[in-house]
């Protein structure tokens, strides 16, 4: 039997010290992180994850705010609303819940965001480890369950990540070759896809699809990451009633995997403490590039 990874215990440890880090920052510098969250329309699965990013901050003791916005919102108004919260010194950082409604073209409204405020990682020039050092975060976390178990150094391990959205699955490889493991992304349209993931000493599977990964597709003893968020019918809970699972048949492979996370409880809990490790990077950032625009004129023979 697999060791369960608890990513809730994980989650806990890792705001613990976001909030001790950021009351000495405060403390030093006069300045609280500033986290604005934007929400358009009126989805409650969305109202639900931006409402636990917000009091999460809160507890942080961020300077927290919430932007709702209705669903007819303009594409211009919410690049506006953008532009304001770039120019706005009291927020560190930008967060755009996706998906938007259908009329609205997300990748035009990410990039606006400036890239040392994209406390999602998900700017190009984040995404490109070109910029700030801000990481994607359900990424993040994931590879911080993935550390738990392996260290930080991957080398000689096999990492197969089903799923290659731009939100997920892209970042998540990347992290995990930066970690020197020899990584395979899969997909729909991957040959042999449970021959694939038996290579695996590390499964991570991100594709929406509720219980796609059985058992006979995990190599024994390999780490199980689940990132799947599906929801179906819980009649047994009551009429109407649902609940969540992920795209691990998790009883199952529990038996084979060395450790697994656990849909609820395993990488989403991590996804807000890095969403507020991020926002307090980007708030050490902010405070400390005052100074080096006083240095760079003055060091620099055009200035
Ligand atoms: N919707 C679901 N997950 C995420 C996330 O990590 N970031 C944003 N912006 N929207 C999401």
């Amino acid at each position: 039997m697999a060791i369960i990874i608890d990513g809730k215990a994980e989650a806990a440890l890792a705001i613990d010290a976001v909030k001790a880090s950021h009351a000495t920052f405060e403390a030093e510098s006069g300045i609280k992180a500033g986290l604005a969250v934007v929400i358009v329309g009126d989805d409650p699965a969305s109202h639900a994850y931006v409402g636990a990013k917000g009091r999460m901050a809160k507890e942080c003791g961020f300077h927290s705010v919430q932007h709702t916005l209705p669903r007819e919102t303009s594409q211009l108004d919410l690049l506006r609303l953008i532009e304001a919260l770039n120019a706005d010194p009291v927020i560190h950082g930008i967060l755009v819940q996706l998906p938007l409604p259908d009329h609205l073209d997300a990748e035009p409204v990410i990039q606006s965001i400036r890239p040392e405020k994209d406390v999602d990682g998900l700017h190009v020039m984040n995404a490109g480890d070109l910029a700030t050092g801000l990481i994607s975060c359900t990424p993040a976390g994931a590879m911080l369950l993935v550390s738990r178990i392996h260290g930080r150094d991957l080398s000689g391990l096999n990492a197969v990540v089903v799923g290659r959205s731009n939100l997920f699955g892209k970042p998540m490889a990347q992290l995990l070759l930066d970690a020197n493991a020899t990584v395979t992304m899969a997909h729909s349209r991957t040959l042999d896809l449970p021959a694939v993931c038996r290579r695996a000493d590390i499964l991570v599977a991100a594709v929406g699809r509720a219980e796609l990964i059985k058992a006979d597709w995990v190599k024994p003893g390999a780490t199980v990451i689940d990132v799947g968020i599906n929801r179906i019918a819980a009649p047994e809970r009551g009429e109407g009633r649902t609940r969540i699972i992920g795209d691990v048949d998790f009883s199952g492979c529990k038996e084979i995997a060395g450790a697994i996370t656990p849909v609820p409880g395993g990488v989403g809990p991590m996804t807000i403490s890095m969403l507020m490790n991020n926002t307090l990077a980007a708030a050490k950032m902010s405070a400390a590039r005052p100074l080096q625009q006083h240095w760079f004129p003055l060091s620099s023979p055009f200035g």
